[in-house]
């Protein structure tokens, strides 16, 4: 694996701040630099993105789908609602592993619907920050497992 991809959705922005209580205090540039030297020991280049809108993950989606680079993607609330998410990921063949870091099966129902989760490659949630760390260790050794 030369490259992997970590695109998060709207408002991981205010991560460190946002509802600590559930999402806890890192903030994305603390998990973006933790992924970094992660990847960076490994010689594996991170792009890591944020953004509020829709069309932007649709796009760096299908950019990283296209070129076969892996996804750790944390939809956000798009996770909950975006059909265009989905036939991005279905129409690049994107190789994804869904991310949260909340635990969304025990909060309120509507977060219990993943339009991700159908066509991700596995998901990881609940652990806070630490779901993003273990998402890049199931990315390296799914990656592995192809290329042997
Ligand atoms: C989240 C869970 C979503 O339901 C929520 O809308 C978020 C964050 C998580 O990481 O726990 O924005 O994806």
């Amino acid at each position: 694996m030369k490259a992997v991809h970590c695109l998060n959705g709207p408002n991981l922005n205010l991560l460190g701040s946002r509802e600590p209580e559930l999402y806890g205090s890192a903030t994305l540039d603390s998990i973006a630099a933790e992924l970094s030297a992660l990847c960076a020991a490994r010689g594996i280049a991170l792009h890591f993105r944020q953004s509020n809108h829709e069309g932007d993950l649709v796009d760096w989606v299908q950019d990283a789908g296209l070129k076969g680079e892996p996804i750790i993607l944390n939809a956000g609330a798009y996770t909950h609602t975006s059909i265009a998410l989905q036939d991005a990921i279905r129409g690049a063949k994107a190789k994804v592993i869904e991310v949260h870091l909340s635990n969304v099966h025990a909060r309120e129902d509507f977060r219990r619907h993943s339009f991700i989760s159908p066509v991700a490659q596995g998901v990881i949630l609940g652990f806070g920050a630490l779901s993003y760390r273990l998402a890049l260790d199931a990315c390296i050794a799914l990656a592995t497992a192809s290329e042997s």
